[in-house]
């Protein structure tokens, strides 16, 4: 099992650095959009630029120079950041209100959670919530030390520096949801090759919708495949439990919603938290000795990384006031979770991270109806991850200088490309 585990993780990473050499369109170098759009997505190392601090002080809510006649607002303050996410009523996340206004098509529509208002989106999400209750997820945790120990072995292994993004921080995430959702193994290359498509803003809206596409399509034929043999996984008891109730192309969606949500944003974490520990060995050494520091450790870093930088965006059904201005019906908000969590009002010093600051309010994982429904599922991915990692390997160091390090650029999920570390 452990072998064929890690055949199957290392030709996921291969097809998945494959594409990120071969595609090389950086949005940024076309410089067809202004620099100012882009700039919520610019980070300086781990840090948003400077610029995303200076707009929430000075405009928590300010408009974004986007061409082609579509006012989008961008909103950076925490307060603001809360009223849009909370207030589904006046906000919508409808995939129809991109049609027209974006290169999207209404076939394009990928359903789910994410593009979807209540009730559709409350119908939906209670068919999902039970599957992420404390007492089914309980079931997947000595599946996740078995994957994350599988990837300390393949490190263990290795000659010379190993690249902790291809061996641990994708495969985990990625082995993680196949156990979720109940993906059969040889299904599972395939799943990864999707997954990674789905976030990337560098292909622009038009290829990354195709990736929603072509992602759905083949999440139909697993949804089909359960539906005439339900397994215990999620996909197989939401169709025991609901199966009347959901259509295949509506359970389609709601997985590739999983799968979108739960891959990159988890792999993220795990490369850049790897990172924060092997710039700071005093966290480090806490994390080695002591189980307790854990779970304080990984709430900062969610809050200061807010790998998901910008939420979904949201269109406001009627003219409506945020932060002193008017968005007017029509007009698209994207709200900065990576500003909102260092807003001065939530304390001082939220620019630096801080690993024993006790556990505070932050948006890492959204606000409102739309929350993450997989937070404690990643809570339980990265506490079980970071204190392995740390005890396996105590002199693991970075293999490069940390200047060398290639940080992606103007991606939606932000992370970095590759992270080599010596462990002997
Ligand atoms: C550390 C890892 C993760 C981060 C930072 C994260 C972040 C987020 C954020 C910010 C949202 C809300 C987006 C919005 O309101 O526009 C969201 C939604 C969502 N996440 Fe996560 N997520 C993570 C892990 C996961 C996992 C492990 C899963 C599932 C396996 C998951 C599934 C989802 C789904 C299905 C939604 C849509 C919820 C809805 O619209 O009702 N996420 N996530």
């Amino acid at each position: 099992m452990g072998n064929l585990r890690s055949r199957i993780t290392s030709w996921f990473t291969r097809r998945y650095f494959a594409r990120v050499q071969k595609k090389g369109l950086d949005l940024s170098k076309i410089a067809l959009l202004p620099d100012d759009v882009l700039m919520p997505l610019r980070r300086d190392g781990l840090d948003p630029v400077p610029e995303l601090g200076r707009k929430r002080a000075e405009e928590p809510v300010s408009k974004l120079p986007v061409p082609f006649g579509l006012n989008v607002w961008l909103v950076t303050g925490y307060d603001e950041a809360k009223a849009v996410l909370g207030d589904a009523k006046t906000f919508s996340n409808d995939f129809t209100n991109l049609v027209g206004k974006t290169s999207a098509r209404a076939e394009d529509n990928p359903g789910g959670l994410g593009f979807s208002d209540p009730p559709v989106h409350t119908r939906l999400r209670k068919l999902l919530t039970p599957e992420f209750t404390m007492r089914r997820l309980a079931r997947l945790k000595p599946e996740i030390e078995t994957i994350v120990n599988e990837r300390l072995d393949v490190i263990a292994e290795a000659d010379g520096p190993v690249d902790l993004v291809e061996e641990f921080a994708l495969p985990i995430p990625s082995l993680v949801i196949c156990e979720l959702l109940g993906v059969p193994y040889s299904d599972r290359a395939e799943f990864q090759h999707l997954a990674v498509q789905r976030f990337d803003l560098f292909g622009g809206a038009a290829a990354s919708l195709g990736a929603i596409s072509e992602s759905l399509e083949y999440l139909l034929t697993v949804v089909r495949k359960e539906r005439e043999n339900p397994g215990d996984g999620l996909l197989g008891m939401i169709i025991k439990e609901h199966g009347d109730e959901i259509e295949d192309r509506e359970l389609a969606g709601l997985a590739d919603g999983v799968l979108t949500g739960g891959f990159e944003t988890t792999a993220s974490m795990l490369s850049l938290g790897a990172l924060v520990l092997l710039q700071d060995r005093e966290m480090f050494k806490r994390i080695h000795d002591d189980d307790e520091p854990v779970h304080g450790f990984v709430e900062e870093l969610l809050r200061y990384l807010a790998v998901v930088q910008v939420a979904f965006p949201r269109f406001a059904r009627e003219d409506v006031e945020v932060g002193g201005v008017t968005i007017k019906q029509g007009d698209m908000a994207i709200v900065s979770l990576s500003g909102a969590n260092r807003d001065e009002k939530l304390g001082q010093g939220l620019e630096i991270f801080d690993g024993t600051r006790p556990p505070m309010s932050h948006l890492a994982f959204g606000y409102g109806v739309h929350r993450c429904v997989g937070a404690e599922l990643a809570r339980m991915e990265l506490r079980a991850a970071y204190p392995a990692l740390v005890r396996r390997f105590p002199s693991m160091r970075l293999a490069v200088p940390v200047e060398d390090l290639e940080f992606r650029k103007t991606s939606a999920v932000y992370s970095v490309e590759k992270l080599p570390i010596l462990v002997d």
